[in-house]
């Protein structure tokens, strides 16, 4: 049987820290006099944080230096660490556990592919770092999702093929890189914004047993989702 990859995006897949980047942002946003709603927050979910940063000036037409703009970068950081800090197991979002641990029963491997340079201390903190046979995180790549880089590294980093990959995403932008990678995309969340993926589920928690036993029968995305309608 061929060794498959599940590459797993962090942020929004395995933990919901979205509502700590909210806090971090908006507390942000408005010290510098910038309203910021849950649906800016929305458009920043897969964005990396210098990119955010950018979107949030936009949003408020103001400009900064380059030394403000490093150092509300680092604010921003630091407060959002505060909130990492307090981070345990229970964070786990419901159905990741029991999905890791059925691939390895099954002898595939493990990847993170994410635009966080704080993915290994939330792992750690979660306690699930030791699950990953490999970690590809905003430290290591240079092109942001929609680029499929994070994932092809994963897939290089695991030794795979990417057409052996499957990724789990709730940005459209990684979706669009999954897809971009050739590997089979599954978007976590609502299928308004993830239309792009091959399969759409509300969570973690719809994965079972069968479903990731059809992911590892499909050798092709095209095979994927012709088993999808059966
Ligand atoms: C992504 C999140 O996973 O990582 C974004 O969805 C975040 O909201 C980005 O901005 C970068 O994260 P960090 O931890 O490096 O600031
Ligand atoms: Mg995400």
């Amino acid at each position: 049987m061929t060794t498959k990859g599940f590459i797993f995006d962090l942020d929004g897949v395995i933990v919901d820290t979205a509502k700590y980047h909210f806090m971090a942002w908006n507390d942000l946003a408005n010290s510098l006099g910038i309203a910021f709603s849950e649906a800016q927050n929305e458009q920043l979910k897969g964005v990396s944080r210098v990119d955010s940063l950018k979107k949030i000036l936009d949003w408020g037409n103001i400009t900064l230096t380059d030394q403000e703009f490093a150092s509300r970068m680092t604010s921003k950081n630091q407060e959002y660490l505060s909130y990492i800090e307090q981070m345990n197991e229970s964070e786990i979002l419901p159905g990741v556990l029991n999905a890791l641990l059925y691939i390895q029963s099954k002898g595939h491997l493990i990847g993170l592919g994410s635009a966080s340079k704080n993915a290994r201390l939330i792992l750690e903190k979660v306690g699930l770092i030791s699950h990953f046979d490999c970690i590809i995180d905003g430290t290591d790549v240079t092109r942001a999702k929609p680029d499929p880089e994070v994932f092809l590294k994963a897939a290089g980093a695991l030794r795979l093929n990417p057409d052996h990959c499957i990724v789990f995403e709730d940005a459209a932008a990684g979706i669009q890189a999954a897809n971009a990678a050739n590997m089979i995309s599954i978007g976590i969340g609502n299928e308004e914004f993830l239309f792009e993926a091959d399969l759409v589920l509300s969570g973690m928690k719809e994965i079972d047993e069968s479903m990731i036993d059809t992911l590892v029968w499909s050798n092709s995305k095209s095979e994927f989702k012709k088993h999808k309608q059966l």
